[in-house]
């Protein structure tokens, strides 16, 4: 065990957990942030996916202390209130089914959008390859990538 301390959602949070321990868990577990999901647990679905320093990270394969010192993003602080132009797209283009890999998708494609504020569908292939929706929604992803970058 060690503490660790994390910058989450712009708020310090110091935790006493085993540094090799992934970064998924502690968000969910200790840190009660559940908007981040588990689906694989070996870096091949992407529901697992949030922001280190701003970047698109699966959390599943990242001990913790690999994040200690840089800023992680998740879901829950994307926005206070779901206004992330992201967001506002996929309620637009009601991209959601069953909505469990959203929060990765939502994380990937946002990152996407402030690296490349006018993707080309190139780009939404190439950031969102590997990101697996088993309701297959992929369609509506893009399209609602495509309307965020309006
Ligand atoms: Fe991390 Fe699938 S749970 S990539």
């Amino acid at each position: 065990m060690a503490s660790i301390t994390l910058k989450i959602n712009n708020k310090e949070v110091s935790v006493d957990v085993d540094p090799k321990m992934p970064l998924l868990w502690v968000l969910r577990d200790v840190a009660g942030l559940t908007g981040t999901k588990y689906g694989c647990g070996i870096s091949q679905c992407g529901a697992c996916t949030v922001h280190l320093d701003g970047n698109p990270m699966r959390s599943c394969i990242l001990p913790v202390s690999a994040a200690a010192n840089k800023s992680i993003t998740t879901i829950e602080g994307l926005s206070d209130d779901n206004s992330h132009p992201v967001q506002q797209a996929w309620i637009t283009e009601q991209v959601p089914q069953c909505g469990y890999c959203q929060s990765g998708q939502i994380m990937a494609a946002a990152a996407l959008i402030k690296r490349i504020p006018q993707p080309t569908d190139k780009d939404i292939d190439s950031a969102m390859q590997g990101h697996i929706c088993r309701c297959g929604t992929y369609t509506r992803i893009r399209k609602a990538i495509k309307t965020a970058s309006l």
